[in-house]
């Protein structure tokens, strides 16, 4: 299996020169599921070239042309959600696996669920089990309906699944406890480019009117905003290891919460308009940060942000409040000499500043992976990272950029 060979700068400001930041997964995700909203499939720009667009692409193909989603591609990636509504809404009925995906904590489906019954769906229970993956079977054959529908918790693929539906159904919708996350802005502001009608996005609460199945015929292309995980992570990365990098196609805004974070821990960082100009500062102090929905602080930027705080004077406080396994990543940055303590499985405490030591490591998830090259990058020596499939599904050729700005990498 293909690995990342990674030579440590030891602490050493060895990175320097432009880093461009790449199209965003989660935005691209469900504005290509949309495309089983419209009568011609849309067309789409700067979508990164990894392996979660290219499965969703796998994904609604065939259901573009009347066939079944296939369960193989489902079950390996949560965002093969996103798509299940449409179809149940399309065609009446829809069965689907329980999605896969990062392993960072229970994943329910429940309020995609819930979701679909307010809309007049019949879904069968208890679903079945086929070789081992629980089956999903819902029913709606005379279509669905509007619905004033409250997400129990606020809900990114959630909220972005319910609009989509929402938009093929008989009747107006109101969503309400949606989440905020500005993918979600993204998605509707491309749905109403094309005709649709969709109010609130960015506000917990959201009014859609229902198209009666009929779909959509515009012809605005989707273009995918920078990720701002991958961005918020460079940031990271240049606040340790860089003498100077220029981070390209950064939106400020969408970088705020983790911006004052570093800057409270004495980072060196100017922003621009679309760029960010980082250099490593020596004394960086701990700081403590609660992941939360946005604007809050990402959870996604939670684990490269405990590599940080191991080189912080000081303790650092990490409090997980969204998903209840996302910290286990924190045992292998301990073997590689970090000093951090798990409280709980929500809160680690992180003292600093520990030099970390070259290892080898197995990539759990894809932020945490990408945290892992971080902080191989940063340590003393070799590390070896494996199950590097995990990082690929959400960043482009990362390999090859990181190589651009100084990174002693090879992937073997
Ligand atoms: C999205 O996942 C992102 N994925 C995740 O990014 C991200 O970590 C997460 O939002 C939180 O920001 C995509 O956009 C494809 P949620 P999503 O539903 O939508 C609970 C990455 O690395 N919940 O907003 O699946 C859930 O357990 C990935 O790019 C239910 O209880 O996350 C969690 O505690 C990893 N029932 C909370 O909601 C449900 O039916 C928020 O999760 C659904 C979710």
């Amino acid at each position: 299996m293909p690995h990342f060979l990674i030579q440590g700068g030891g602490g050493l400001p060895v990175l320097n020169g432009e880093i461009f930041v790449g199209g965003s997964k989660n935005s691209a995700l469900p504005a290509l599921a949309s495309s089983l909203l419209f009568k011609e499939k849309p067309k789409f720009s700067n979508l990164p070239d990894i392996e979660d667009i290219k499965r969703m692409n796998e994904l609604i193909s065939p259901v573009e042309f009347g066939e079944k989603m296939d369960m193989e591609i489902a079950k390996r990636f949560r965002a093969s959600i996103l798509p299940v509504g449409l179809v149940l809404a399309r065609y009446g009925a829809v069965s689907f696996p329980h999605p896969g995906g990062c392993v960072i904590g229970a994943r329910p489906i429940d309020v995609f669920l819930s979701g679909w019954e307010a809309m007049g769906a019949k879904i069968k229970t208890p679903a079945k089990t086929e070789g081992g993956n629980l089956i999903y079977e819902a029913e709606a054959p005379e279509g669905l309906k509007g619905a004033d529908y409250v997400f129990k918790t606020q809900s990114v693929t959630g909220t972005e699944g319910m609009i989509m539906t929402a938009v093929l159904a008989n009747g107006d919708t109101v969503l309400r406890n949606c989440a905020m996350e500005p993918e979600i802005i993204y998605l509707v502001d491309f749905l109403n480019k094309n005709g649709a009608r969709i109010a609130g996005a960015g506000t917990t609460t959201i009014h859609i009117e229902g198209r009666g199945g009929k779909l959509l015929t515009g012809a605005s292309p989707f273009t995918a905003p920078p990720d701002r995980i991958e961005a918020g992570t460079f940031l990271i990365l240049g606040a340790l290891a860089a003498k100077e990098l220029l981070i390209k196609n950064i939106f400020p805004e969408e970088a705020a919460a983790l911006m004052g974070v570093l800057k409270e821990a004495g980072a060196n960082i100017t922003m621009e308009k679309n760029s960010a100009v980082v250099k490593k500062t020596k004394n960086i102090k701990g700081v403590n940060i609660k992941t939360k929905e946005y604007p809050g602080f990402a959870t996604d930027l939670q684990a490269p942000f405990a590599v940080f705080a191991t080189q912080a004077m000081g303790q650092s406080m990490i409090h997980e409040t969204i998903f209840e396994g996302r910290l286990s990543y924190t045992q292998d940055l301990n073997l590689m000499g970090a000093n951090i303590s798990l409280m709980d499985s929500h809160r680690a405490m992180i003292s600093g500043p520990t030099q970390l030591y070259g290892r080898k490591l197995e990539s759990p998830d894809l932020r945490a992976g990408l945290a892992f090259m971080i902080a191989a990058l940063i340590a003393h020596g070799e590390s070896q990272i494996g199950n590097i499939y995990q990082i690929d599904r959400g960043h482009e050729k990362i390999d090859l950029r990181l190589k651009n700005i100084g990174a002693n990498i090879q992937r073997i």
